[in-house]
């Protein structure tokens, strides 16, 4: 890609991949077929398709896009290392295994490049509820003759744990509590499919989720909630480069705090019938802040790479701390620095003096977001910037290239 001035149009935003990887997983609880709406066309579905097609659950997309999801009676529940390796996210077929089946044989996610990634808070939390657990060769063997719903509080309001919880307990005998939750809206979204198959789940969204157990579930369909960290990328693209785009289907509600931020840095953003309206009016450059990754309603992670690179450009001197994951979730900074930014790492925190331009260079995507930071980048920087490792960001982006391009943007596939 290539400087192409301002941006301006509208990006349709895709669902959210961390809210449909979880809502097809929960297909594995009930058998039956499934619709689901607005699921992205992106590679981790893929990944997931593959894992349920391998526990001989049929998978297969309607000629509108929809997902259909065919759980017979039979399901092999084991998690082959060939899957988990590609995406951890697959951890999260262990609660409605154990849930459904009474035993799971699951790889052991490694780490990937946030460092080391544990799931001891899953596996406490399915103890908890009676499940037992054994490890050898890298696989997680799993038992559970009787889940009993029981009181779990989180170390830390993990998603993944959150989610594995509430997709063991609503099969579970009684009422389970989870405590000190993940409040992100992808849970909320999860909760609502299953209450829509059948469930009793209250309180999601909040710190405090409760579960009474149902004695069977039964299909149902649903629309995924839009992607909030998509929609962030093109907030952070229109920010950059300048323009005005509207992002429909986008929702403000999910985005509070990072539309709060981007006002502060001099990007205007707003809610409309459409979904999001933003602009970044005028050639003056953004302001510099500090931020904070925190779970939600916090400032999320995710959305880090994309600030820092906004921070890369602006003017003064902007303190970025991140709480959420390990220290080493900054591996796209030395190639933001390749691009003439001015970064400095400490532990947590990365502190980014604003510099006037980038420049374009061959730069590699470590991992999605930030991936598809340095493409945000590659907007602004003078002469050319190369993206290698696309494959990353195909892993979360439905067509980054193209919903650019049709913004104006000078990007293409190589
Ligand atoms: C989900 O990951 C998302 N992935 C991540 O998005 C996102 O960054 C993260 O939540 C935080 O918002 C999916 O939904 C597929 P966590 P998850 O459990 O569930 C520690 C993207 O790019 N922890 O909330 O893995 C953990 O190490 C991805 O879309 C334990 O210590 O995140 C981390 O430091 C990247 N023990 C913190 O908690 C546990 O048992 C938060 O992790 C579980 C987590």
């Amino acid at each position: 890609m290539r400087p192409a001035g301002e941006l301006e149009g509208t990006v349709t935003v895709q669902g959210a991949k961390n809210s449909a990887l979880k809502l097809m997983a929960a297909t594995l609880l009930a058998e039956g077929e499934y619709l689901l709406r607005r699921v992205p066309r992106i590679n981790d579905v893929e990944i997931m398709a593959e894992l349920l097609t391998s526990m001989g659950v049929a998978v297969h997309r309607a000629a509108d896009g929809t997902l259909v999801v065919r759980r017979g009676a039979d399901c092999l529940p084991e998690a082959p290392y060939e899957l988990v390796e590609r995406m951890r996210a697959s951890i999260v077929v262990l609660g409605p295994l154990l849930a459904r089946f009474g035993r799971a044989r699951v790889a052991m996610p490694g780490g990937d490049n946030f460092g080391s990634r544990p799931i001891d808070m899953h596996l406490r939390g399915l103890e908890a509820l009676g499940a037992s657990f054994s490890f050898s060769h890298g696989i997680i063997d799993a038992r559970a003759d009787l889940l009993r719903g029981t009181k779990v509080v989180l170390d830390f309001p993990s998603v993944g744990a959150t989610e594995n919880l509430l997709l063991a307990a609503v099969l579970a005998k009684g009422t389970t509590v989870i405590d000190n939750a993940a409040r992100e809206p992808e849970i909320a979204d999860l909760a609502a499919f299953l209450n829509s198959m059948g469930a009793t789940v209250g309180g999601a969204g909040s710190a405090t989720i409760v579960v009474e157990g149902v004695e069977e579930l039964t299909p149902a369909d649903h629309e995924v909630i839009p992607d909030r960290i998509e929609a962030a990328t093109y907030l952070a693209a229109v920010g950059m480069a300048g323009g005005e785009i509207v992002l429909a289907g986008a929702r403000a509600d999910h985005m509070d705090m990072l539309i709060h931020k981007l006002g502060a840095m001099g990007v205007r953003v707003s809610e409309t019938s459409e979904g999001l309206w933003a602009a970044r009016p005028g050639r003056r450059r953004l302001t510099a802040v500090d931020i904070a990754t925190l779970p939600y309603p916090g400032v999320a992670t995710d959305y880090k790479p994309l600030l820092v690179t906004m921070l890369s450009t602006a003017d003064g001197v902007g303190v970025v701390t991140e709480n959420v994951f390990a220290a080493n979730r900054y591996a796209y900074v030395a190639e933001l620095q390749r691009m003439g930014a001015d970064i400095s790492l400490a532990s947590h925190h990365a502190v980014v003096r604003g510099v006037a331009r980038l420049s374009g260079a061959p730069v590699k995507a470590p991992d999605i977001r930030a991936g598809a930071a340095l493409v945000v980048a590659g907007l602004v920087a003078e002469g050319e910037t190369v993206v290698s490792g696309a494959h990353h960001i195909d892993r979360g982006y439905e067509d980054m290239a193209g919903k650019l391009a049709a913004l104006g943007a000078d990007v293409r596939r190589a």
